[in-house]
């Protein structure tokens, strides 16, 4: 698969399968995001991988109820980082950028395993910083939950949602959001 195919491809779907998750699997996930550019190379970003599944079950505790799909993830990644471990150029704080790219990379990659890698903020980051005992200077940025995508719709999923799984969510047109040159200058 290459990159066009990985962006077309990847989806937020939230009907997911179980999938054996490896060690080896956590490893080249955890490569591929190494890879990503950071701001003088700083690499902010931490994962913890929860697949164990007493693990599990425990932080989905920390989960909002909206999010009650993601029980079904066989892996959770807990993505997390802090301002002081990147650039901060006056008011430019870097950290939540670069754990971004970082996180792009690894949803990419599992995209191109066939996997699913739903990233998500509903959740609570003072319940997962609890459970997973780290350290309060962190900012818990967002969770990961990857599966296999299911073709059975999961049965906790709102109207919205079971849409969603159907057909992308709609895009802003590139006049939105593209400019040429200059302000002023829309496509
Ligand atoms: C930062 C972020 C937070 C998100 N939070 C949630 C969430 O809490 N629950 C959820 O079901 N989806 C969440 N999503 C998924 C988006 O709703 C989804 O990416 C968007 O609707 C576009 O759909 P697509 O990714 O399938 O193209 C989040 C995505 C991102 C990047």
């Amino acid at each position: 698969m290459d990159v066009q195919q990985a962006i077309n491809e990847r989806r937020a779907y939230r009907s997911l399968e179980p999938v054996e998750i490896t060690e080896k699997l956590v490893k080249d996930l955890a490569k591929n995001a190494q890879l990503a550019p950071s701001c003088s190379n700083s690499q902010p970003t931490r994962f913890i991988f929860v697949y164990a599944p007493a693990s599990l079950k425990e932080l989905h505790a920390a989960l909002s109820p909206g999010n009650a799909w993601a029980q079904a993830a066989s892996l959770i990644i807990v993505v997390f980082s802090k301002r002081e471990d990147d650039c901060l150029i006056r008011d430019r704080e870097y950290y939540q950028f670069d754990t971004g790219l970082a996180t792009a990379f690894l949803i990419l990659r599992a995209t191109e395993l066939g996997l699913v890698a739903h990233p998500i903020a509903g959740f609570s980051p003072k319940k997962t910083k609890e459970i997973l005992g780290i350290p309060e200077e962190y900012k818990v940025i967002t969770l990961v939950n990857v599966g296999k995508h299911s073709e059975t719709i999961s049965p906790v999923l709102s109207d919205e949602q079971v849409k969603a799984e159907k057909k992308r969510p709609k895009r802003i047109p590139l006049n939105k959001f593209v400019y040429f040159n200059h302000f002023q200058s829309k496509i």
